[in-house]
């Protein structure tokens, strides 16, 4: 793994994370007392049949395509995070890849059958790594639920696999209040889902005010 998208944040990005990020919390083990503290391993999900086939390119702003003036449709998300360890140390230079459904509920992948439309403007993945502080962040938009077989709807969600020096994880990040979490078997399969589900939060101002903000933290073993 190279320094590549450390070197993408610019220092007024990387303090606009620092602002959002101090209003962060990960979730506690209630177990333990306060000295003995550790965070719980952020629960794994499958892989899916989407991750992308082509290289994952390491643009963090997936709303935008290279060379087209337009915008994905949808709602623009700001999503970021922290990669940690059990013990609650930052993993830095962890590779983070992310993939997503469009507005409308379609992958761009050769095995998507959903009729939904494509979005010429949207990057529906990339690959990412994390600060020395071990955060990460990208922009997308909110991806919609969407058929997966004939008695399943998804819910929305994105992919991750986050890979650190020693462990890898492979999960998917869902939003609170979507009418499908609560009968998805994929997210009920984790045993503590609530850590996969996330909320919307609104932009501090140095964030475009139509988007949200949405902080999601992954916790591997070794880091
Ligand atoms: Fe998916």
């Amino acid at each position: 793994m190279g320094s590549y998208s450390i070197g993408d944040l610019s220092r007024r990005e990387i303090l606009k994370m620092s602002i959002v990020l101090a209003g962060s919390s990960v979730a506690f083990s209630t177990n333990l007392t306060a000295a003995e503290v550790a965070l719980r391993r952020t629960p794994a999900q499958i892989l899916g049949p989407f991750y992308p086939l082509n290289k994952l390119t390491r643009n963090f702003d997936l709303t935008r395509v290279p060379g087209r003036t337009g915008h994905a449709d949808g709602q623009v998300l700001n999503v970021m995070g922290r990669v940690l360890n059990l013990a609650g140390k930052p993993v830095r230079n962890a590779k983070v890849e992310v993939w997503q459904a469009n507005a409308y509920g379609r992958y761009t992948h050769p095995n998507d059958t959903n009729p939904a439309p494509l979005d010429p403007n949207f990057v529906g993945s990339a690959v990412l790594a994390t600060d020395p502080q071990g955060r990460y962040r990208f922009k997308t938009i909110k991806p919609a639920a969407y058929p997966a077989g004939p008695d399943l709807i998804r819910p929305a969600h994105i992919h991750f696999q986050v890979s650190g020096r020693h462990d890898r994880l492979v999960t998917q990040m869902y939003f609170e209040n979507d009418p499908y979490n609560e009968k998805d078997p994929i997210l009920n399969s984790a045993g503590r889902k609530e850590l996969l589900i996330t909320r919307l939060l609104d932009p501090s101002p140095e964030f475009d005010p139509d988007s949200k903000v949405v902080m999601f933290d992954i916790v591997l073993f070794k880091g």
